[in-house]
C-alpha cells in the first residue's frame, strides 16, 4: 500500500483511525496506531472528562487534557512513520479553543465534522505547515459548499477530505429517512460525484487533495475497493474499539463483542443529527421520555438543556467508563461482525497484508 501523503506530511500506511468521543480514542489508541504507521486520531469531545476539575472547570480541563493526550501520543509514536491528529466536532461550543490548542500542541492534522467547519482555515492561520485540515463530508453538495467557501473566504483548500458514508458509527451526516433508503450502489455514485468536485479544485488550484473513505470499512477487501474508487486511504473506527489499546473500559469493548445486528439502533442525538448505537436500557429510557438533565456543561452550541431528550456528554461518559447499560454506546454498522479482541499492530497487519 502507498503512504498517505497530506501536503508536507506523510503516513507510512493509508489508514486513519477515526476519532471516537467521548474518550474512546485518546492517546493510548491514537499513539499505537501512529506507532504502527497509520494516522491515530484523538477525539477532542469532552476530553477532560477524567480530569479532577472537569465539573468545576470544564473548558480549562478539556484544553489541558487535549494538549496532554496529543503530547503523549506523539511521544509514544515518534519516529515510527505515523501521524497524530485530532477530531474536533464543529457542533461543540469550545470548537475555536480546541482547534487552537490542537495547533499549539503540534497536532499533525485536524479532522472536523458534525456540521461544516466553515471557519477552520482561519482558526489554523499561522500553523498551516504543522497542522493540516480536513472536513468530513457525506454528500457532493457539502463538498461543493465547504470547498467553495474556503476558497472564497480564505483563498485555500482542504489538505485532505474525509468522505463518511451511511454505515459509519457515531453521528451520521444523513437525514434518518435517507439512512433507510440509501443503497451501497447509490452511495458509490455519490462518492464518485464528491471525487469529481475534489478533482475540480485540484485542477483549479494546482494542488493535491487526497480523499479518504470512511464508514463500514471492515477488511483489506473493503480497503482495496475504496482505493479502486480513487481514494488515497480509509478511515476506520469500529474495528479499533476491540483492541487492547482502545481507551474505553473493557465492558465497552465487551458490549461490541456481544452485539448482534438486531442490537444496532439509529438514534436521534442532541447534536441534531442521527447516530448509530447499541440498543440498551438507556435507549429504552430515552424513548420513554424519562431522562432528565441535572447539570449542563454547555458542551454543544445547539443544545438546549430544557428541551434536550438527554445529556449526550453524561451518556457517553457513563459508557466509556464501563456502564454500557446506562450510557450511550456508539458503534458502526459492522459491530456485529466483531468476535474477538486484538491489538493495534495485529489489526494494522491484517488490514494491510
Ligand atoms: C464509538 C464511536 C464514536 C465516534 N465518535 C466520533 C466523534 O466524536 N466525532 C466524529 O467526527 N466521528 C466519530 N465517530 C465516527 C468515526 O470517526 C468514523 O469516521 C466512523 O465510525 C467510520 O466508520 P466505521 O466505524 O464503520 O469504521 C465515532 C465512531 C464510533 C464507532
Amino acid at each position: 500500500m502507498e503512504p498517505l501523503v497530506i501536503g508536507n506530511k506523510s503516513a507510512r500506511l493509508p489508514i486513519i483511525q477515526g476519532g471516537m468521543g467521548v474518550g474512546v480514542s485518546l492517546s493510548h489508541l491514537a499513539g499505537a496506531v501512529a506507532a504502527s504507521g497509520g494516522i491515530g486520531i484523538i477525539s477532542a469531545a469532552q476530553i477532560g472528562f477524567d480530569e479532577p476539575d472537569f465539573y468545576t472547570n470544564c473548558s480549562a480541563s478539556n484544553i489541558r487534557a487535549l494538549k496532554k493526550h496529543i503530547s503523549l501520543a506523539k511521544e509514544h509514536s515518534h519516529g515510527k512513520g505515523g501521524l497524530i491528529g485530532v477530531n474536533i466536532m464543529t457542533a461543540t461550543s469550545e470548537y475555536k479553543n480546541h482547534v487552537l490548542a490542537a495547533c499549539q500542541a503540534g497536532a499533525d492534522l485536524i479532522i472536523s465534522g458534525a456540521g461544516l467547519p466553515a471557519d477552520l482555515p482561519g482558526l489554523v492561520k499561522g500553523y498551516e505547515q504543522e497542522t493540516k485540515i480536513a472536513p468530513i463530508i457525506s454528500t457532493a453538495k457539502a463538498a461543493r459548499v465547504i470547498l467553495k467557501l474556503w476558497e472564497k473566504k480564505f483563498q485555500r483548500t482542504a489538505d485532505l477530505v474525509v468522505i463518511e458514508g451511511p454505515l459509519a458509527g457515531g453521528h451520521l451526516g444523513f437525514p434518518q429517512t435517507e439512512l433507510n433508503t440509501l443503497t451501497p450502489d447509490a452511495y458509490e455514485k455519490e462518492i464518485g460525484e464528491i471525487m469529481t468536485v475534489v478533482k475540480s479544485y485540484e485542477e483549479k488550484l494546482g494542488c493535491q487533495i487526497p480523499v479518504v473513505i470512511a464508514g463500514g470499512i471492515f477488511d483489506k477487501k473493503d480497503i482495496d475497493h475504496a482505493l479502486s474508487l480513487g481514494a488515497k486511504g480509509v478511515q476506520i473506527a469500529t474495528r479499533f474499539v476491540v483492541t487492547e489499546e482502545c481507551d474505553a473500559a473493557p465492558s465497552f469493548k465487551e458490549a461490541y463483542l456481544r452485539a448482534s445486528s438486531s442490537d444496532i439502533e439509529i438514534i436521534k442525538s442532541p447534536v441534531g443529527m442521527p447516530g448509530r448505537a447499541i440498543h440498551n436500557a438507556f435507549l429504552e429510557e430515552v424513548s420513554s421520555g424519562s431522562c432528565t438533565v441535572t447539570h449542563c456543561l454547555g458542551c454543544l452550541s445547539a443544545c438546549n438543556p430544557a428541551q434536550t431528550p438527554y445529556c449526550i456528554t453524561q451518556a457517553l461518559i457513563r459508557a466509556v467508563k464501563g456502564d454500557v447499560e446506562h450510557g450511550l454506546v456508539f458503534c458502526g454498522s459492522n459491530v456485529s461482525r466483531l468476535h474477538q479482541m486484538t491489538t493495534v499492530s495485529a489489526l494494522m497487519a491484517e488490514l494491510t497484508a
